[in-house]
């Protein structure tokens, strides 16, 4: 099987259990059972490529390749392996399996760069159990707060908790090999909030950031084309919203007496949709989350949760059009005698790709025999994050039908065969210019 699609495979292999913590779907939460059952596979993974495997203190999972000069900052290949609720299989897995392939191909070749590679699957992009996101790429980057690390998951599993109760990764599939001798994590110390902060990297240790991603959205797949360069991610913005009302009997409260918190969350929700439409550019707020509370058929819902997600290229846009949702929320809760809370849970600026480290990745797609095409990333990437340590580059795949966070997600195994082509020639060209 030639690397694009063994990458693929592999990415399907990790979908179903015990990769995955949900039965007849994929769901990989940072730090679950599944999180470490893929972990395993895939240091198995990189240590076949040639690479020796470590866990850091974030709990990422990081391969390194050996560099002619070991001492060289290391070109950093890396994407993330946990998922959203019933997600596809390849959003995140698809670049750490082409960054192993990379690496397993140099190595097969019996070839070292002059600079080390180290290929990273990070642990927490998707926000998908605590109400963070990229958590592990921003201990990488250095760009962690302490505070941030203080929360818990719904069910009220502290990110202490689950660090501290981690198990050690195993590499069953390569026993007793010569690269095992970074079995050494095995018996590792357990991991927790104060330890958090030592994944971070010296700036001058990396050299640059690639990462490779499905496009999750149609312009490839609508221009016929494999892949493309990526110019820049858009800001992202997300707040947890509380409605408080009060709950009662759904059978003798009567209509102008209640407060129901649900019934003025959903009037909100529509606010927010609309002021995203008329805006009419690529603004887009999404609310993706809601949970109503006590939750019973014959009770007024007293509490509810919802999340919000607002994004645009442009950071004025974006926080002008969080300025009247946090309006229009004000002044629904107002008419209906609600009360609410905001919570400001994630913020992260545009971020413009390298233009020297773009120019090598269309100089590769060019050399693939493929056209070039540059353009921009709504989703949200580790690359984002990762930009604040090092020059990034993002390389993104064609998906079909430009549909992601679902399980129909699909990625055509040429088409990875293309983007590995493409990063070898990334490689390649970075060797020559660094
Ligand atoms: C990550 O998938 C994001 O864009 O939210
Ligand atoms: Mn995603
Ligand atoms: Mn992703």
């Amino acid at each position: 099987m030639v690397g694009g699609a063994r990458a693929v495979a592999r990415c399907d292999a990790l979908g179903v259990a015990p990769h995955s913590d949900m039965e007849g779907g994929l769901y990989r939460g940072y730090l679950t059972p599944a999180y470490v059952a893929a972990q395993e596979a895939l240091a198995g993974w990189m240590t076949e490529a040639g690479m020796t495997v470590r866990r850091d203190p974030a709990a990422n999972l990081i391969g390194r390749y050996e560099g002619a000069d070991a001492h060289a900052p290391a070109l950093l290949i890396g994407s993330h392996l946990d998922s959203v609720r019933d997600g596809g299989r390849y959003d995140g897995p698809l670049g750490i399996m082409l960054g192993v392939e990379a690496v397993a191909a140099l190595h097969a070749a019996g070839r070292r760069m002059r600079f080390p590679i180290e290929v990273i699957a990070f642990g927490d992009e998707e926000g998908s159990r605590f109400p963070a996101a990229m958590l592990t790429s921003r201990a990488v980057a250095g760009t962690l707060a302490a505070a941030a690390l203080d929360m818990a998951d719904a069910d009220g599993v502290t990110l202490e908790n689950a660090l501290a109760t981690l198990p050690p990764f195993v590499l069953s599939e390569v026993e007793g090999r010569a690269a095992s001798a970074s079995l050494g994590t095995r018996a590792s110390t357990s991991l927790s909030t104060n330890g958090y902060f030592g994944a971070v990297r010296a700036p001058g240790t990396a050299l640059a950031y690639l990462e490779t991603h499905i496009e999750q959205g149609p312009v490839l797949e609508a221009e016929g084309l494999a892949v493309g360069t990526v110019t820049g991610i858009a800001a992202q913005l997300r707040f947890q919203a509380t409605v408080i009302g009060i709950a009662g009997h759904a059978g003798t409260a009567s209509m102008p007496l209640r407060r129901d918190a649900l019934a003025g969350a959903a009037e909100m929700l529509l606010a927010i949709e609309t002021i995203a439409r008329r805006d009419a550019s690529d603004l887009v707020a999404t609310v993706g989350r809601i949970e109503a509370l006590p939750g019973a058929a014959n009770v007024i819902p007293g509490e509810v949760r919802f999340t919000i997600d607002i994004r645009s290229g442009d950071p004025g846009r974006r926080d002008r059009a969080a300025e009247a949702i946090l309006d229009a929320i004000a002044a629904i809760a107002d008419t209906r005698g609600l009360d609410f809370d905001v919570e400001h849970i994630h913020d992260l600026p545009a971020s413009p790709c390298n233009p020297a480290l773009m120019d090598l990745l269309d100089a590769a797609t060019a050399a693939a025999g493929q056209p070039i095409r540059q353009l921009v990333s709504g989703a949200g990437h580790d690359a984002m994050v990762m930009a604040a340590l090092c020059p990034t580059a993002m390389l993104f795949v064609r998906c079909k039908g430009g549909v992601s966070h679902n399980p129909a997600e699909h990625v055509d195994p040429a088409d990875a065969e293309i983007a590995l082509q493409v990063m070898l020639g990334f490689i390649d060209h970075l060797g020559d210019a660094s």
